[in-house]
């Protein structure tokens, strides 16, 4: 049964300050976004404590701002959901604190949430809905895993990168190439550009079984792929081809042998690198091939938000109603926290 709890959520953990309400009748209300990249983008990655200090600054004027739009008084909200980790220790506080003290000063409960289980719920912002059991591809800046999903909060982990993570190979093969950051929306545009063919990298750990995955030696193949070519535009967007090429087809790969080898009919895919539209296209066609169902967040909750925070909190506080132990004034983050 959905409530009309009304739940703000809140995402500091990284470079993107959001906030959101959702309503269990009525969904998202609304939210608001507002990306540090600019301010980063000067030092080729993220300053960590600049992003710290601009998480104070923006905070509060975004929670106002969203307040007006959704017509909403903070009365009316009846509890809050936070990114507690994994992230930026000083960033994951800036979002804590000020969680924590709004939930106390309107005495309501305050959850702290995991930020991957938050990007994994939020194909749930559609329409249309997965249902429990299904297989998760969980594709951001710092991890990579595949995860068979049995419920809300039943994760089992089925495979997981052993070094890089996929949106980071995209950042740094993005930057030797010198591209802005961030890297793995500029190198996907340059791919766009690039030839098929000129260029052939290796699917890497797709030779054995298994579902775990490894990319730092293909960030390391594009840097001397890199530097045996000619580096002008033409040569940039080859390799950004080939290279996203290789990236897409290593995950393909995964996904078929771990639903296989799970016998799930569904597919979910989330975090930043699912914004990739190669990547969106390459999985729908998999899924088709396959006679299986495959679930995208849209565009704009692939990459860190406040909507899927608030949406994780709401179906959060809807499983735990009975759990009194909300509310305590304990500032708790957490910048390593494993997932399953
Ligand atoms: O989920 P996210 O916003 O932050 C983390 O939790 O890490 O993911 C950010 C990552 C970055 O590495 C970024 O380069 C990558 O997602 N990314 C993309 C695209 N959009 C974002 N990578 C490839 N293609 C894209 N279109
Ligand atoms: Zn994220």
């Amino acid at each position: 049964m959905m409530t009309a709890m009304r739940v703000l959520g809140i995402e500091t953990s990284c470079d993107e300050t959001g906030v959101a309400i959702y309503d269990g009748q009525q969904g998202l209300l609304g939210q608001e976004l507002y990306s540090q990249v600019k301010m980063h983008a000067e030092y080729g990655g993220v300053v960590p404590e600049l992003a710290s200090r601009d998480h104070i600054r923006k905070l509060l004027p975004l929670t106002q701002a969203l307040l007006k739009k959704t017509k909403l008084k903070l009365q009316d909200i009846d509890a809050i959901a936070y990114t507690a980790g994994p992230g930026l220790i000083g960033a994951l506080l800036v979002g804590a604190g000020f969680a924590k003290s709004l939930a106390y000063g309107l005495n309501i409960p305050c959850l702290p949430v995991h930020h991957l289980e938050a990007h994994l719920v939020a194909p749930l912002l559609d329409e249309s809905v997965p249902n429990y059991p299904f297989l998760a591809l969980l594709v951001s800046g710092g991890h990579t895993q595949l995860l068979a999903v049995k419920a809300l909060g039943e994760y089992e982990l089925l495979g997981e990168t052993l070094d890089d993570a996929v949106g980071e190979a995209f950042d740094k093969t993005a930057k030797l190439m010198g591209l802005s950051y961030p890297g793995g929306p500029a190198l996907a545009a340059l791919a766009l550009q690039g030839e098929p063919g000129v260029y052939r990298f290796p699917r890497p750990m797709t030779d054995r079984p298994g579902l775990d995955f490894s990319f730092s030696g293909l960030k390391t193949f594009a840097l001397n792929t890199y530097n045996a070519s000619t580096q002008d535009k033409k040569a940039k967007a080859d390799i950004a081809y080939a290279f996203q090429e290789a990236v897409c087809e290593t995950l393909l790969i995964k996904c078929k042998r771990a639903l296989q080898q799970t016998s799930f009919k569904q597919l979910v895919v989330a975090g930043g690198v699912s914004a990739n539209t190669h990547l969106r296209n390459q999985l729908q066609a998999l899924m088709t091939k396959m006679g299986g169902q495959l679930f995208l967040p849209a565009k704009e909750y692939c990459t860190d938000n406040g909507a899927m925070v608030a949406l994780l909190g709401y179906l959060k506080f809807e499983a735990q109603k009975n759990n009194t132990n909300l509310a305590n004034l304990a500032i708790e983050v957490k910048a390593r926290w494993p997932f399953s």
